[in-house]
């Protein structure tokens, strides 16, 4: 042991303890977000419209995170820094599905936490009048694509099996399909987004509403407004007008 370290040493480790720290973070929030001890009650600012029951679909979907959680399918489990299975409400009518995480959510294993994750949680609160713990949110990957890359064929082919078993156990009344690569994911088809948006289709038997990734609303404002048009065709679906 070196009687006293460099500067470099010290900087070294502070950024490997800091690192730690959120890593761990992550990964008590995801328990947190497991449900684990949330109180459904005091999140209900819509009144009685979004009824929260806590149900099986809590223990099954922290079951099924359990089993998943370690997965080692495709190489971004060796660059994660954590998996970001997905957070809210089990029972919420309406399930957000973005791309994959980003390095926000990667260090903290939340998903839509970074400035496009802001945004979406101003549509959810200022718009729908709900909050994040009433909806689920979560991404077509569960890991994080180094550099911020646009998620692989193969990638896709091996989490999305993670996200159609999601669905199942929430079994939402709307899935909003944000972006480009969640709609086309889903619908299995190479659409553009720009001509999916704005009406419902079919996944499964469920409606869902393709709009656009709050990522791009941040580059082009203007496209706020559709957004809206969308969430507001989703409030009226599921009674929240
Ligand atoms: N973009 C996504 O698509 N998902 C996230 O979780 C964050 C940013």
């Amino acid at each position: 042991m070196p009687e006293s370290l460099s500067s470099k040493e010290v900087h070294q480790i502070k950024e490997e303890l800091l690192s730690a720290v959120k890593a761990l973070k992550g990964q008590v929030i995801n328990h947190e977000s497991l449900s684990v001890g949330i109180n459904w009650e005091r999140s209900q600012p819509a009144g009685d419209k979004m009824k929260v029951v806590s149900g099986n679909k809590e223990e099954q979907i922290k079951k099924f995170y359990l089993q998943m959680k370690d997965c080692k399918k495709c190489p971004l489990a060796k660059t994660r820094k954590n998996l970001v299975f997905g957070q809210g409400n089990p029972e919420a009518k309406i399930v957000f599905v973005g791309e994959a995480p980003g390095a926000d959510e990667d260090e903290q294993g939340v998903p839509f936490v970074g400035r496009a994750g802001q945004l979406l949680t101003d549509i959810i609160v200022k718009g729908m009048k709900l909050s994040r713990q009433d909806v689920y949110i979560c991404n077509i990957l569960k890991c994080r694509p180094p550099g911020n890359r646009n998620p692989l064929p193969e990638e896709i082919c091996e989490c999305e099996p993670f996200l159609k078993k999601q669905l199942q156990i929430i079994a939402p009344r709307v899935i909003c399909a944000l972006g480009k690569f969640a709609a086309q994911t889903l619908l299995k088809t190479e659409t553009p987004i720009s001509a999916l948006r704005g009406r419902f289709h079919d996944y499964e038997g469920i409606k869902l509403m393709p709009t656009y990734h709050p990522a791009y609303l941040l580059r082009n404002p203007s496209a706020k407004k559709p957004v809206w048009e969308d969430v507001q065709e989703i409030m009226k679906e599921i009674g929240l007008d």
